[in-house]
Parts: structure tokens; C-alpha cells; sequence
């Protein structure tokens, strides 16, 4: 039974650690037989706390008493970031998601050695560490090294057919405003080599991931198009980037704008924006506390890394009061691919 429950748990944890590879929904759904099943796994060990300072507290005892209470502290905070990140439970933001990403670094590590203590009671010590120190190379190799060399290596080809093809007529006069990283950071010239994420290159020419679903947007309907752009210049470094976005979430700066597009004259505005610390672009907000779009209709399209819409919508609709149409989300790898999904979901 322990055995089953413990195995269970470590497959639950790295499947909960692979969050880049999976849906947002899947990792919550790990996350949540993991924190459900930690709880059977400390009342089924629970002689570990009634003796925890009685007998002999030898160096060795004193280092497992010591481990494991660290651990549980640091899976504590992993379930309780992770719950106040639910937007089920509360309105997520930037400073709960550097906790639970902490948080789940400190657990992993902490992981390492508890296993190293405890589990040579399972199986034959060789396979014992060879397959631990596997399942950490994996594990760090999936939550730093794939992200990293996708990030910083991998420049994508576009290719213009996969932005043109079949119009829509929809009523009314369109304005298509987006905002992106592109536009509003100053990338050096061999950008392929020292960009972020969230870049494309068609041929020498560089397209934002929001920048790219606006072309798509313009071809098939025709509507107008704006950029929104910052006064500041972001830096071209991607980590410096989520930096200073994180520093504006947590001084609610609203990053001023070079011109407000002119909304009066139209009906339906197509906004598209990335997601940020799982929330709003500042610079988006600003947008929508400046413009009057009371009698418009406004149709939300979210570029993100994996974390779906976020709570975007809901600061969204604190800031506007335009009718708010059943938002689109674009997962970043998805966007070469993503016309006929945009197209479908403008028809609808
Ligand atoms: C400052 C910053 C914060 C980000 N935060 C998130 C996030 O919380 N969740 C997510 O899934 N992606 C996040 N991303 C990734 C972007 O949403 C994603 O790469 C998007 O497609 C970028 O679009 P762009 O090229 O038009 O800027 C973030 C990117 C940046 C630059």
C-alpha cells in the first residue's frame, strides 16, 4: 500500500513538473491528486511525527527529522501557491506564481535527497540511483533545458501562406489593435541568436507572436490595424523583460503609450494581446482605461507560453465597458497553425 502510494506520488510530482509540456488544466488536475494523496502519505507515516524527538537523535536522525520538515513546509507552500494561482480560488497574480515556481524548485531538490534516504528500502540500490539521478536529469532537463534551447535557439521560418487565405464578411467597421514584445524592444540585429521567446522570423524580418495573430486577423477580415506602442523601449533580453513586467504588476505602472488608436469610428474591436505574469499587459490597460469603448463590441485573442487565458478576461472586463465576446486563446508554438482556429472562431 505505501509502496503504491509513494510511487503513485512520485509519478504525479514530475508529471506536475513537466508543466511546459502539458495543459494548464492537466497540471492543476496533478497538482491536485498530488497535494490529495500527500495527506494519505503523512497519516499512513504519521509515527514519523509522534516520535520525531524521542530516542536516540543521532546526527543521521537529526538530518531526516530536519529534511522532511523542510520538505513539508516547502510542498505546503507548492499546494497553497498553487490554490491561490486557481483562479477557481482567488484572482492569480505574478507574486504567487514566483512562490509556487520556488516553491516546486525547493521541493524538487528536497525530493532528491528524501528519496535518497528513504527509498533504498524499495529497490536494489544500483537501479535505486541510476534511475533517481535519470529522473532528475529529465526532470531539470524538462522544467529549464527544453524551454531554454526552444527559447534562445529555435527561430521559426514563416511562411506568408499561413497567414492568407479565406476572408470572412462580418458586419460592421473592424479595428484590429494588438499589442506585442515586438515593436516595443529594441532587438539587435542577430536577434535570432539573443531574442526571447515569442519571435518568428520571416526571412529577415521579425513578427511578434500577437503581431503574427493580427496579420492573420487583418487577412481575414479586412478590418484596420493598430499597434500599441510603449514610450519605453523593453529590453531584448526575454528574462529582463518578465522582470520589468513583474515590477510594473506590482506597482500597478501603466506604461505610457505612444498614440491611442481612434476607436469612434468603429464597431467591433479585435484586441490581441500576450499574456503576462498570467495577467493583462499593462500597457493593454492602459489602452482600454483610455478609450471610451462603452457601445462596442470587443473580441480578446491571448498569445501565451501555456497559461491559457490567465485571468486576463476578468481584468479585462474591470477596465472596459465594451460587450466582451467568448474569448480566443493561441498557444505560442500553435500560431503558424492557428488561421483556420481564428477564422472558425470570428465566424462563430
Ligand atoms: C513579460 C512576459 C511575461 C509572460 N508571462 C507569461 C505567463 O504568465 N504565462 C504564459 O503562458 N506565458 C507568458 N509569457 C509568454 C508570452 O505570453 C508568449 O510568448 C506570447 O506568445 C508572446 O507574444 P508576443 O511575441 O506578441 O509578445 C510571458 C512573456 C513575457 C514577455
Amino acid at each position: 500500500m505505501k509502496k503504491f502510494l509513494d510511487s503513485t506520488l512520485l509519478i504525479l510530482f514530475f508529471a506536475a513538473l513537466a508543466s511546459n509540456f502539458t495543459p494548464l488544466n492537466l497540471h492543476e488536475a496533478f497538482g491536485f491528486a498530488f497535494a490529495t494523496l500527500i495527506v494519505a502519505h503523512n497519516l499512513l507515516n504519521r509515527h514519523f511525527y509522534k516520535n520525531f524527538a524521542r530516542g536516540n537523535l543521532n546526527p543521521r536522525r537529526i538530518i531526516n527529522n530536519f529534511h522532511i520538515l523542510l520538505f513539508a513546509v516547502a510542498i505546503f507552500i507548492l499546494i497553497v501557491s498553487g490554490a491561490a494561482l486557481d483562479n477557481y480560488f482567488s484572482a492569480p497574480n505574478a507574486n504567487w506564481l514566483s512562490i509556487h515556481l520556488a516553491a516546486a524548485i525547493f521541493s524538487t531538490i528536497l525530493l532528491l535527497i528524501h528519496i535518497i534516504l528513504h527509498a533504498k528500502r524499495y529497490v536494489k540500490e544500483k537501479i535505486f540511483y541510476a534511475t533517481t539521478i535519470l529522473a532528475f536529469i529529465l526532470a531539470f532537463g524538462a522544467i529549464f533545458g527544453l524551454p531554454y534551447v526552444d527559447r534562445w535557439f529555435h527561430t521559426v521560418k514563416v511562411n506568408r501562406d499561413a497567414i492568407t487565405g479565406e476572408k470572412l464578411d462580418l458586419n460592421g467597421k473592424i479595428l484590429i489593435v494588438y499589442f506585442s514584445r515586438v515593436g516595443n524592444t529594441n532587438f539587435p540585429a542577430e536577434v535570432d541568436a539573443v531574442s526571447g521567446a515569442s519571435i518568428m522570423l520571416d526571412d529577415k524580418k521579425i513578427i511578434g507572436n500577437a503581431q503574427m495573430i493580427a496579420e492573420i486577423t487583418q487577412n481575414i477580415t479586412g478590418g484596420d490595424i493598430f499597434a500599441l506602442q510603449t514610450e519605453k523601449i523593453y529590453p531584448a533580453d526575454y528574462s529582463q523583460t518578465v522582470n520589468i513586467a513583474k515590477n510594473e504588476f506590482s506597482t500597478n505602472e501603466l506604461p505610457a503609450l505612444v498614440k491611442l488608436p481612434n476607436v469612434v469610428d468603429y464597431d467591433k474591436i479585435i484586441l490581441i494581446y500576450p499574456l503576462w505574469w498570467s495577467d493583462l499587459p499593462k500597457p493593454v490597460e492602459n489602452f482600454l482605461q483610455n478609450s471610451d469603448l462603452s457601445v462596442k463590441k470587443l473580441y480578446p485573442i491571448v498569445t501565451h507560453g501555456g497559461g491559457g487565458l490567465g485571468n486576463s478576461i476578468e481584468t479585462l472586463k474591470n477596465y472596459t465597458l465594451a460587450e466582451i465576446s467568448e474569448p480566443l486563446d493561441v498557444y505560442s508554438s500553435d500560431i503558424l497553425s492557428s488561421r483556420k482556429i481564428i477564422y472558425d472562431w470570428l465566424k462563430e
